[in-house]
């Protein structure tokens, strides 16, 4: 079964998902202190007429990052443009989104670790004094340097990897705001947000069971949501209950815990073929035919915080609660 939460594009072509998105700050659940930042920024640019400074959203997938940069953009009453870091390939595809920004526009660009940093070089200035350095060929193989003005722009910013960004690219966000995972109440209102949008009913019981396996993601919730209403509507109930709930999420192959079937194969792979670890993320990935990338950027960022593994200089080690999870025996090395 393909993991529920890792595509992103199958929720941009979703036609629900726009309205599934929060448009404004006070419909963003959770993430508070980012959230109350943001309102004093935005606040103070609008009193005096400026641009808000460059924003970085870092953490896991799902987790509201490409929700918050168009929230930023509305909050500003600005236009935003949305580029990717893999999208950008040569000088010339950077060179061409910002030299077409408008006043005050908002520039999205997500998964931005991608860009390579001989192109990342021509966002420096741009983000420090909104100027664009572009070379011209003479055609007598000569060049000339030219120096085009930008219009004042903010720059949003998004990664799963911060880590995999240069600091000095890093250094030119006035605002840097690292996304958390999300508790069980904040899911809780998330989807009963979703079940008004999508005008579903759920129990408050079945609200709750689902907050609880959603991987603390919100994108995870909403897609979980989603089949759960589909089980209602062939199972002929006009609203979700905990019964419904479980019987899906059982088909789902979702467990107690939210984990599901990579998850769990990967944690069955760490204890059973490498003894527990330590060993290198990528021969897990190998071993259980993933990419290495949703490994490192999906799977392993929960376990982690929820202690099912830990990292260590020489690689990934399961943890007791992993054994226990999983009905195996812990042993412990020493
Ligand atoms: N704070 C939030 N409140 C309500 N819904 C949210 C929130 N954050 C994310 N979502 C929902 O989760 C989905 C995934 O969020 P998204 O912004 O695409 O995550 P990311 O860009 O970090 O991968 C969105 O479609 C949105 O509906
Ligand atoms: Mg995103």
């Amino acid at each position: 079964m393909k993991r529920l939460v890792d595509s992103e594009k199958s929720d941009e072509l979703d036609n629900y998902d726009q309205t599934i998105r929060p448009q404004s700050l006070e419909e963003y659940v959770g993430q508070t202190e980012i959230k109350e930042n943001l309102e004093v920024f935005i606040k103070a640019c609008k009193m005096r007429d400026e641009v808000l400074d460059h924003v970085l959203l870092y953490g896991p997938p799902g987790l509201g990052k490409t929700t918050l940069a168009h929230i930023i953009a509305n909050e500003m009453g600005a236009n935003i443009r949305t580029a990717t870091g893999p999208s950008i390939e040569k000088s010339g595809d950077l060179a061409a989104i910002l030299s077409t920004l408008e006043q005050g526009d908002v520039l999205f660009i997500d998964e931005i670790h991608r860009i390579p940093r001989f192109i990342e070089e021509i966002l420096y200035p741009a983000m420090e004094d909104f100027v664009l350095d572009i070379v011209i060929a003479n055609g007598d193989g000569t060049s000339r340097n030219l120096r085009i003005d930008l219009p004042p722009f903010t720059l949003v910013g998004a990664t799963t990897r911060a880590g995999d960004i240069s600091s000095p690219l890093r250094d030119r966000f006035g605002i840097v705001s690292k996304l958390n995972y999300y508790n069980e109440e904040e899911l809780f209102k998330i989807i009963r947000r979703t079940s008004k949008v999508l005008n579903m009913p759920i129990d408050d019981e079945a609200a709750k069971e689902l907050a609880r396996r959603s991987r603390k993601t919100p994108r995870l919730a909403n897609r979980l949501f989603k089949r759960v209403r589909d089980f209602a509507l062939v199972f002929g109930s006009d609203v979700i209950d905990e019964e419904i709930m479980k019987i899906a999420l059982k088909r789902l192959n979702v467990d107690s815990s939210g984990l599901d079937q990579i998850d769990k194969e990967y944690l069955e792979a760490l204890i059973t073929k490498f003894n527990g670890g330590p060993v290198g993320a990528a021969t897990v990935a190998t071993s259980i035919g993933e990419e290495v990338t949703t490994i490192e950027d999906v799977v392993e960022p929960y376990l982690l915080q929820e202690g099912f593994i830990k990292r260590t200089p020489r690689g990934r080690v399961a943890c007791p609660k992993a054994y226990k999870h999983l009905n195996i025996e812990y042993v412990s090395e020493n």
